[in-house]
């Protein structure tokens, strides 16, 4: 079975080499490897000195490369939907141009996320590599089919069937042309193809999710987010990679010291992903660019086997519990499941928005939800191999 790998992070944290680095290390073992960028701002052509230009390019042998273009995916599978959009928009706004090339916002990304899926589904390729957007926009589409229900219900509040027999009165009434039945054909098609997209991007045997940072305070603090929404929305985060790790330079003060600051924000990463692998990646004094550079930092990766293995069949209702957080709703509020086989003395304690989980000589840091801010803790459970920790959630949050 091929497997999709999702690469995000901060912007300019190195997610592109990271990923990159990846697609030589695959293409190099004999994978049969595409290698995509979803970011709107592309750059695979740079890294691998190539033109992309929008079509599929050779970067190496076993090695594609195809940088996403929304707007092509749209009008190739999609022309009614958006066309209809945008005539909507303009009768009620009564704006005079806003052009053919005009999409609604956060549409790119749903687009080039379904052109994805069809790359997965085509059967082409061993192993797609995903270059995403930085975190922030990517943790819009986690909630995909909400953001889309929301244009649902804001441009299609009614059915198919009322669609037609409202839209000549809209029209005279309202100024509003509502959509056809073609575009709500497509819609409803979008619609399922996005359920199965977050399905196939949730199956721990098929997707994972590779997080790049940087030891810098606000990369952290970005990246321990990014991490605690994926893994509510039940993404399956496999690895870490932390970039621009200082090396030794004893006979320089200045680099020492900022090395120094550096550990300290390696060992918080650690502390947060103590059951996920860690690589940490040397700053090079250049930049990443051209093959030769790629090949260089792919060295730093771990073993080919160990970077591409598949993932055991997680028999049970679907909920990644490897080692990583589960949140339920109870009656006090909510409870965080996790894993813990063996643990006897746990101390739990919470510290800004985080929960430190304290067994032995173990520091575990959990970044929590916003709706756990100012939460307090009811109780901590110890069962055979879970700790449960319920949180009240302070009045207003709830
Ligand atoms: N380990 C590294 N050492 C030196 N330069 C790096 C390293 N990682 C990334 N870079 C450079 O930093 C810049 C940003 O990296 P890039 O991979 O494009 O980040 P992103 O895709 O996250 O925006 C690029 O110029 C790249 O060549
Ligand atoms: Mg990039």
């Amino acid at each position: 079975m091929s497997r999709i790998i999702i690469f995000t992070g901060k912007g300019g944290v190195g997610k592109t080499s990271v990923v990159a680095a990846h697609a030589l290390r695959a293409a190099r073992s004999g994978m049969n490897t595409l290698l995509v960028s979803a970011d709107m701002a592309h750059n695979l052509g740079d890294v691998f000195e190539i033109e992309t230009g929008g079509e599929r390019a050779e970067a190496d042998k076993n090695l594609t490369l195809l940088e996403l273009d929304p707007g092509k995916i749209m009008r190739e599978h999609y022309p009614d939907l958006n066309r209809s959009i945008v005539q909507m928009i303009s009768t009620s706004a009564r704006s005079a141009d806003i052009g053919s090339g005009f999409m609604i916002p956060g549409f790119e990304d749903l687009f080039m996320l379904l052109g994805i899926r069809d790359l997965y589904e085509s059967g082409e390729y061993d192993l797609i590599l995903v270059d995403c957007a930085p975190s922030g926009e990517t943790l819009s589409l986690l909630k995909l089919p909400e953001l889309l229900e929301w244009y649902m219900e804001k441009f299609f509040p009614v059915g198919k069937f009322m669609t037609r027999v409202l839209s000549p009165v809209s029209e005279m009434l309202y100024k509003v042309q509502l959509p056809g039945s073609d575009a709500m054909d497509q819609i409803s098609v979008m619609h399922r193809n996005l359920v199965e997209l977050q399905d196939l991007l949730r199956n721990p045997e098929v997707s994972s999710v590779r997080l790049v940072t940087l030891p810098e305070k606000m990369v952290n603090e970005e990246t321990k987010r990014t991490y605690m929404y994926l893994n509510l929305y039940g993404y399956h985060v496999d690895r870490v990679f932390i970039n621009r790790v200082l090396p030794p330079q004893p006979e320089n003060p200045f680099m020492e010291n900022w090395r120094e600051i550096q550990k300290q924000y390696i060992e918080e990463m650690e502390s947060v992903f103590t059951h996920i692998p860690v690589t940490k990646i040397p700053w090079y004094p250049e930049e990443i660019r051209g093959t030769a550079a790629v090949e260089r930092l792919s060295r730093e990766l771990p073993a080919t086997e160990e970077l591409f293995a598949s993932r055991e069949a997680e028999s049970d209702i679907g909920l990644w519990t490897g080692g990583s957080e589960v949140y339920e709703a109870v009656e006090e509020g909510y409870c965080l499941k996790l894993r813990m086989p063996g643990a006897k003395d746990v101390a739990v304690k919470l510290h800004d928005q985080d929960l430190e989980i304290r067994a032995l000589n173990m520091l575990r840091i959990i970044p929590l939800p916003n709706v756990l801010r100012r939460a307090k803790i009811v109780r901590t459970e110890l069962t055979e191999d879970e700790l449960h920790v319920v949180f009240r959630p302070e009045r207003e949050a709830l």
